[in-house]
């Protein structure tokens, strides 16, 4: 295996190279409202305390918030109720994760003509074991009180429920109830332990909110920024009919734009184009569209004295987001308007901002595009053998044009498993030809990134996660041994070997650092032995002080899984063995040579 590091052959990856996507999809996000395309005529998820003689519960249309209408009503029976109450109760999804210690801030609106006292309480999810309680006074109002309660958890339960309950006869509605923990990421309402693995990856955008979630099976069910920002309380929420869940847009355009801030990486902003998976506005009537695009650019970009950006200010951040990047739509190339619609779209894009890339949907690696873009998006879903041959896909591609955004790629179905290491070698490889064509490819991401164990509609994923656990799937563990070549210099690397149809292989240094990496996949079923050279790098690590990280496995199926998380993990290892079969291994120089027995 040569590397050449000579300076003419020398070329900088894009600082954007690898990032990431997170979509709306497997409850990625969706918060603690749930509904369903019946809603508002169920009250799910909340249950009842108590039997058809003690209590009553149906949802209205009284809420306070005018675009939110839908609030619940109890109607408590019972004049002699039994010990403890009877009231409702919300697991939120599939159980909440109560920590001992820990506070929890409520906030919810009641409403009561006549004064009752609730008993809030954190409970397990049979209400046997109590976390958390208080007593809250409501004092008789026919108008909508907000109430808000810090709750100290005094126990630890992962699939805790919160209860609200009283022995008092009447009517209490309520609406917008939020339990959230107090020690999110900065405060912004985001999971630390997520939010990690997320920085692990070294993401530098993000991409959002989808995907599919963008374009809705009906434009009715489509994301809509401006349903998603302002005050929680007063969201209205969709159907994502897509992947078939209520979201309550809690994590919405604004939250969005947050989090890539606090990932520190660049926003992409995949908006509709006027086109779902079944039915499509007209490009003579798409006008309207484009003006809400503009708008949705202005909420983020504009002064805090714009119309839009004195929204976003009023939110808490005055300073504006910076959105280089749009994906006019997704997926949508073919469609009968697509072509209409985005030369709206781009043109009045380009007019009102004209540093702002824009990313087709039309694949052009292998045939021009019949419309002015600044990246195309491609996308890749495939077996592990052909995923692996792919790592050529672009050696061909025009060096004139757009670039390409590889914003979704994956091995899936019978070699993925949930997520096995075979996957994750293909992915690699794959990997390694973007490197090497990071003249032309200048984004790529993994999708999708997160799963919640209990609505695993898509298959695999990186990041599997229930209410107080989470893993990193051998396809994460592989993007982490990539995540800083963006803006690395890259050095062509070729492999002269009978197994070199089962090899791929890239190597990378950056501009002012003396390190380099070298990474190898075998993706065959035999160990291989490799001699290595490099020109125009210096010997600069100690072989014996220096260490490899292996991902590797005797099983190419493997799995990890909450009991089990780092079976398939990235491991160091000081040992000087041979290439094994089915491993990536991820070299600090090429002069050094190691392997991992821990797998
Ligand atoms: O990543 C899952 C889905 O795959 C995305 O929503 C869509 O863009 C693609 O078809």
């Amino acid at each position: 295996l040569k590397v050449d590091a000579s300076p003419q052959l020398a070329r900088q990856i894009p600082d954007t190279l690898f990032g990431i996507f997170f979509e709306e999809i497997n409850h990625a996000g969706a918060g603690f409202e749930a509904g369903g395309p019946h809603t508002p005529s169920n009250i799910d998820p909340w249950s009842i305390i108590g039997d058809d003689s003690s209590i009553f519960v149906a949802t209205d249309r009284t809420s306070c918030f005018s675009r939110n209408t839908v609030a619940l009503r109890m109607e408590v029976l019972c004049d002699n109720c039994p010990a403890g109450g009877v009231g409702i109760y919300n697991p939120g999804f599939w159980g909440m994760n109560i920590e001992d210690g820990k506070t929890y801030n409520l906030v919810m609106y009641v409403k009561s003509p006549e004064t009752v006292e609730l008993t809030v309480s954190l409970t397990s999810s049979d209400g046997s074991q109590n976390l958390a309680s208080t007593t809250i006074p409501v004092s008789g109002v026919s108008n909508w009180t907000k109430l808000e309660q810090k709750l100290v958890a005094q126990g630890t339960n992962r699939t805790s429920r919160l209860q609200i309950t009283t022995n008092k006869k009447g009517v209490v509605w309520f609406d917008q109830v939020s339990l959230m923990p107090a020690d999110t990421y900065k405060g912004h309402g985001f999971r630390t332990e997520l939010i990690s693995m997320m920085l692990d990856l070294k993401p530098r955008f993000l991409r959002f909110p989808g995907g599919c979630f963008v374009e809705g099976e009906w434009l009715r069910n489509a994301f809509r920024w401006r349903e998603s920002i302002g005050p929680w309380e007063e969201r209205p929420g969709h159907f994502g009919d897509v992947w078939h869940y209520w979201t309550d847009d809690g994590l919405g355009y604004y939250e969005f734009l947050q989090l890539s801030e606090d990932l520190g990486a660049a926003p992409i902003w995949v908006f509709n184009n006027g086109i779902s998976h079944n039915d499509e506005v007209d490009t003579a009537a798409i006008a309207p569209f484009v003006k809400d695009v503009l708008d949705s650019l202005e909420f983020a970009r504009g002064s805090a004295d714009s119309t839009w950006g004195s929204v976003r200010a009023a939110m808490g951040h005055p300073e504006p987001f910076p959105v280089k990047y749009v994906a006019i739509g997704n997926e949508d190339c073919g469609k009968k308007f697509y072509r209409g619609n985005y030369l709206k779209f781009y043109n009045a894009i380009r007019e009102a901002y004209p540093d702002i890339q824009m990313i087709s949907n039309c694949d052009a690696s292998s045939s021009p595009l019949d419309h002015p873009a600044d990246l195309y998006d491609f996308h890749v879903y495939t077996d592990s053998k052909t995923l692996f041959s792919m790592k050529n896909t672009f050696d061909r591609s025009s060096r004139n044009g757009p670039k390409a955004f590889v914003s979704e790629y994956a091995v899936w179905r019978s070699d993925a498993g949930r997520g096995s290491l075979l996957a994750s070698l293909a992915e690699a490889a794959f990997l390694t030809g973007l490197e090497k064509n990071s003249d032309v490819v200048q984004m790529a991401s993994y999708a999708p990134l997160f799963v919640n164990n209990n609505d695993q509609t898509w298959n695999p994923d990186a990041i599997v996660f229930n209410s107080w656990q989470q893993y990193g799937t051998p396809s994460y563990w592989m993007q982490t041994l990539f995540g800083e070549s963006s803006g690395a210099i890259f050095h062509p690397v070729t492999i002269t070997s009978s197994y070199s149809g089962s090899l791929a292989a890239s190597a990378i240094t950056w501009q002012d650092s003396e390190n380099s990496f070298l990474r190898i996949i075998n993706f065959g079923s035999d160990p291989v032995s490799l001699t290595i050279s490099a020109t125009g790098l210096q010997a600069r690590v100690n072989a014996l002080g220096s260490t490899a990280t292996v991902l590797t496995s005797s099983n190419v199926m493997d799995e990890n899984s909450f009991s089990n998380p780092n079976k398939q993990s990235r491991c160091k290892s000081r040992l000087f063995l041979t290439l094994s079969p089915h491993s990536i291994l991820r070299l600090p120089s090429p002069n050094s040579w190691q392997r991992c027995e821990a797998a």
